[in-house]
């Protein structure tokens, strides 16, 4: 017997995307955000191993675990009702084998309620990649600036802009392909070589710092909305800057809590009358 039907956005859906209607995929790491970004028509919300960077505050992605991921993705899943939800496979949780790589997959899916887990690298992850969908999980390739291999790439550096190493970018995106992947992520390459991956690949590309042929664009929501002034984004655009006025906002409910002007009345519980 199946239960209701729900109105989620499937990995089929987007693959019938190719070459349509853009893809519009934002990071998400807990119910509200998850709620906005659901609100906005976002086709999916990527649970990204970014957390480790915008919400744990580390410099890379590599501290971030299996289990984090399945929290997060718990979290997220509780505040959607339309959009895809796609959850990161974190470093080290898939890289060992492809047993371990199903492994992972298989509690993304069991307790962090994700439609399709995303996992970095092309030709090396190939083998994974094709263990995940041949048991039944759609998977999210990711190429070009893979940010688990940071300390190999030097720090996070536009990759592809030499010939070969964009050879070895359109190899890693038609492998993803060929394993069976239903859509992949071109990270911070020239727009050039974004746009013949998209041409030639017959799954999705969703870029980030990839340029506007893509077939969908991916943010992370502390980016776009502007949730840290520390940092300004060089190859995403701020939508808003947020940071300030919540920073406002808290400042004026402390100034009025040392004021003794919060609670008033209005905010105060009194007795029922009677
Ligand atoms: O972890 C993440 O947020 C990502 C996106 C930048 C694509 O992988």
């Amino acid at each position: 017997m199946h239960g209701p039907s729900t109105a989620r956005v499937t990995a089929p859906d987007l693959l019938a995307r190719k070459g349509g209607s853009p893809i519009a995929m934002v990071t998400a790491y807990d119910a509200s955000m998850a709620r906005w970004a659901d609100a906005s028509g976002a086709d999916v919300v990527l649970v990204g191993d970014s957390v480790g960077m915008v919400v744990q505050g580390h410099p890379d992605t590599l501290r971030v675990t299996l289990e984090d991921m399945a929290y997060h993705g718990r979290c997220v899943a509780a505040g959607l009702t339309r959009a895809h939800l796609c959850v990161d496979l974190p470093f080290m949780s898939y890289q060992v084998s492809p047993a371990q790589a199903l492994t992972s997959a298989g509690r993304l899916v069991k307790e962090g309620f994700a439609q399709s887990v995303k996992l970095e690298g092309g030709v090396r992850s190939a083998p994974a990649i094709q263990a995940i969908v041949e048991a039944g999980i759609p998977v999210v390739g990711h190429v070009g600036l893979t940010p688990q291999s940071v300390h190999a790439f030097g720090g996070f550096k536009v990759q592809g802009r030499d010939a070969a190493n964009a050879a070895r970018i359109l190899a890693d995106a038609r492998a993803v392909a060929d394993a069976g992947a239903f859509c992949v992520v071109l990270e911070l390459v020239p727009a050039d070589l974004a746009a013949r991956i998209t041409a030639e690949l017959p799954i999705p590309t969703i870029g980030i710092g990839a340029g506007a042929s893509c077939d969908g664009q991916v943010l992370v929501m502390h980016d776009l909305l502007g949730f840290d002034a520390r940092f300004e984004p060089r190859f995403v655009k701020r939508y808003a800057s947020l940071e300030g006025p919540i920073v406002e906002a808290l400042r004026s409910y402390v100034d009025e809590v040392r004021g003794r002007a919060f609670p008033t009345d209005a905010h105060t519980v009194r007795p029922r009358p009677g």
